[in-house]
């Protein structure tokens, strides 16, 4: 898959330009401004309600914009082919809901639909991209089972199946980490760091967790109340300012000691008080991760 065509290949550009989106009468989302940089990952960060999947929901055609465009290359979004918009970009949204008693590899099987013809309906690369999907996100023994029987974590990794087996240049990603252990969180985010890497695959993705979010993608988006708040690296949008403006939370942000992202601590109201009668400043910590002042003496 490292193969050198695959990232010469020209890149599909996704881009929303002064979009506003409502529900009925009610505007969620304005002046949104957005392009999806080819070939990286993006996450989104905001508050609950402030609109993240409501700009994920445009970004996937599922919900027209009252007013601006969606553009596909340029092109209106919402005028394109449905199987030519389904076969550029793939939408895992934030709670799917699979048909009742589907079996796992049936449903992954759907991913494959915008890439199948009228009468002949099944090929040898569907096969493939099916067990490709079930093999990368680990749940190739699930197959056979009802999605229905699984656990939240186990359903999550296999719509995540289902949306890797459509095999599209552009993934948009609604809380993809949701319902999964931490160590299938950093699972996920290395799969999706791998398909980046290895196959220019654009990602964009609603992340709730901060730092993983720093961790793992080129380009940080804020949304606070339905408008884009900061676009930048991880290094220009994560700071203590951020975090208070779009979280109403005061935190404590320091570098990361693996990568040197910047690492969020919120702080609590009681951190908060403890911070501010014993510790004047919170000391700075070493590489090896331990707080510099309280390191135990060497003997
Ligand atoms: N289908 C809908 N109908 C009406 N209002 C909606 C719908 N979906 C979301 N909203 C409202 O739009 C706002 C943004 O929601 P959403 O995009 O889901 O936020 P987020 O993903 O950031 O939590 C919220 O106030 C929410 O109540
Ligand atoms: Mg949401």
């Amino acid at each position: 898959m490292t193969d050198e065509s695959e990232n010469l290949r020209p890149r599909h550009d996704l881009r929303a330009q002064d979009v506003t989106l409502a529900y009925g009468d009610r505007v969620v989302v304005r002046d949104l401004d957005l392009a999806v940089v080819p070939a990286e990952v993006t996450a989104v960060v905001g508050a609950n309600g402030s609109g993240k999947s409501t700009v994920l929901r445009a970004l996937a055609r599922l919900l027209s914009p009252a007013s601006g465009q969606v553009l596909l290359d340029g092109k209106d979004l919402h005028r394109l082919p449905t199987r030519e918009v389904a076969r550029t970009l793939g939408l895992l949204p934030q709670s799917p809901v699979a048909p009742e008693g589907i079996a796992v590899a049936d449903l992954v099987g759907r991913g494959r639909h915008p890439h199948q013809r009228f009468l002949a309906p099944w090929s040898a690369a569907d096969t493939a991209a099916v067990a490709d999907a079930l093999d990368v996100t680990g749940t190739a023994d699930l197959a056979d089972r009802s999605v229905d029987e699984l656990s939240g974590g186990q359903r999550q990794r296999v719509w995540l199946a289902m949306v890797l087996a459509q095999q599209t240049d552009i993934l948009l990603l609604d809380e993809p980490t949701t319902f999964l252990d931490v160590a299938h969180q950093v699972e996920v985010l290395d799969l999706l760091t791998d398909l980046n890497r290895d196959r220019g695959t654009t990602v964009l993705m609603v992340l709730h967790d901060l730092n993983l979010a720093a961790r793992y993608a080129d380009r940080l988006v804020t949304v606070c109340d339905g408008r884009v708040h900061r676009v930048g690296t991880p290094d220009e949008v994560l700071t203590v300012e951020t975090v208070r403006e779009v979280f109403g939370l005061e935190a404590h942000v320091m570098p990361d000691p693996i990568t040197g992202r910047p690492l969020v601590l919120p702080l609590g109201r009681h951190a908060r008080l403890a911070r501010s009668e014993q510790l004047p400043e919170i000391p700075p910590v070493t590489v090896e991760g331990r707080v510099a002042a309280q390191a135990p003496p060497s003997t």
